[in-house]
């Protein structure tokens, strides 16, 4: 255990977090000196031992998703822009039971080829030294590509909507203020999910996801217009920039870890469990709110109702008490106990689909490829409340 260093108050600020480059220590001092970690300024309370962290999950009716997962309120009705993530059961259950269906093993697994396709066409595109602007190029591209793919936008808007979808992140330094750049993305994607969601109301059937939305009955009445567009708006912010981090965040610890990547060069069935260390190690989704919806007792310190509670997923995943030596990177470990894509009601439902994801692209680069160098100078992080990785990065792939 390492000696406390940092007065309390500097000790967790979530909006320079996303950019450092090692919060781990910090971390560790919450999760030793401060199991419930407040933070006077800013008004809310930190869990980061593993058990808590998951206890808190599991705990919707004390830990309610009703105010959002951000620390910000985002506007009086959380549901109509999160959709189920703003949302406690039993009616998050209900929409979620309707969404789930476009998320089974099958239907993840139907979307392989198309992520080949995909992987394959961006990679033909790579220069020919192999040296590729990896965001801008591979892994901003690919998630939400596939999210326009299952919710049925047009090929010739993708690029429209993917745009959006990646400015709706952004954060200044420091601040909790939206900049125009992500309320413009919002506004826009918003405005276009609700002219597609109005007329594919008109124009009927359809297989995709937002078909099944639009048909699906809950207590014998259909979804509004309204709820179906804040279910793409969801997809949009959940699925889309996790996953480009999770790509890049994979290279980015494969170059500092070599003898790691050295695994999944000799055998690319360790791809998976190369993917899988990454979320655990330094996931792109590592703080989730909740709202107290009473008072709660916990090593002896006493959370009011009605205030924000982090829960911080990065902080668990590197728990002592939970797995050993949790800070070498290690694609062996047995990963069982990762926490990356939350717990209980709220368990990503994208977590499949995710993995997916890690693996096809991975294994479609390195079929080209035998090995990357990532520019170190070219890195910049992301500013943003809830999620960590890269912005920019600059690779240069060596061919077989
Ligand atoms: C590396 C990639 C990803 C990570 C690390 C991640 C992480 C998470 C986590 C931690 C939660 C739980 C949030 C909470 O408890 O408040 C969550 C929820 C969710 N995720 Fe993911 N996710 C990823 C990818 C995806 C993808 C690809 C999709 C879909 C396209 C997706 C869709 C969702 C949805 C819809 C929820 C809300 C579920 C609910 O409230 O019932 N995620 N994700």
């Amino acid at each position: 255990m390492s000696e406390l260093t940092l007065p309390k108050q500097a000790l967790f600020n979530p909006y320079d977090w996303s950019f450092h480059e090692n919060p781990f220590p910090v971390y560790e001092q919450l999760r030793e000196h401060y199991p419930v970690y407040y933070n006077e300024e800013l008004n809310f309370y930190a869990l980061s031992r593993y058990d808590d962290v998951v206890q808190a999950f599991k705990n919707w009716p004390v830990y309610s998703n009703s105010a959002g997962v951000a620390l910000e309120n985002v506007s009086d009705d959380v549901s109509k822009v999160f959709s189920i993530l703003g949302m406690d059961p039993p009616r998050q259950q209900a929409v979620r039971g309707i969404v789930r269906k476009v998320f089974t093993p099958r239907r993840i697994i139907e979307l392989e080829p198309v992520l080949q396709r995909l992987c394959q066409e961006y990679i033909a595109d790579f220069a020919d030294n192999g040296e590729v602007d990896f965001i801008e190029q591979f892994a901003g591209k690919i998630p939400m590509d596939v999210i326009s793919e299952m919710i049925g936008v047009p090929k010739q808007d993708r690029d429209r909507v993917r745009n959006w979808a990646n400015n709706l992140i952004e954060r200044v330094d420091g601040s909790p203020d939206i900049p125009d750049i992500a309320i413009e993305a919002s506004i826009g994607l918003l405005g276009y999910f609700g002219a597609m969601v109005a007329e594919r109301r008109q124009a009927g059937t359809s297989d995709d996801l937002t078909a099944q939305m639009l048909a699906a009955q809950l207590d014998g009445e259909r979804l509004s217009d309204e709820e179906v567009v804040s279910f793409l708006f969801l997809m949009s912010v959940a699925g889309n920039e996790t996953t480009t981090k999770l790509l890049a965040n994979a290279l980015y610890w494969g170059q500092k870890h070599p003898e790691q990547f050295a695994k999944v060069q000799e055998d690319h069935a360790n791809i998976p469990r190369w993917i899988e260390e990454t979320t655990r190690y330094d996931n792109s989704s590592q703080i989730l709110y909740r709202i107290t919806m009473e008072e709660v007792t916990l090593h002896g310190v006493t959370i009011p109702k009605g205030v924000k509670v982090a829960l911080l997923v990065g902080a668990a995943n590197r728990d002592p008490r939970r797995f050993e030596q949790p800070d070498i990177y290690d694609i062996d470990r047995d990963l069982s106990q990762n926490v990356a894509f939350g717990k209980g009601v709220h368990f990503c439902l994208g977590a499949a689909l995710a993995r997916l994801e890690g693996r096809v692209c991975m294994e479609e680069l390195f079929k080209v490829y035998k090995g990357f160098q990532v520019d170190e100078a070219s890195l910049v992080r992301v500013h943003s409340g809830n999620v960590r990785g890269f912005s920019q990065m600059q690779v240069r792939f060596d061919r077989k």
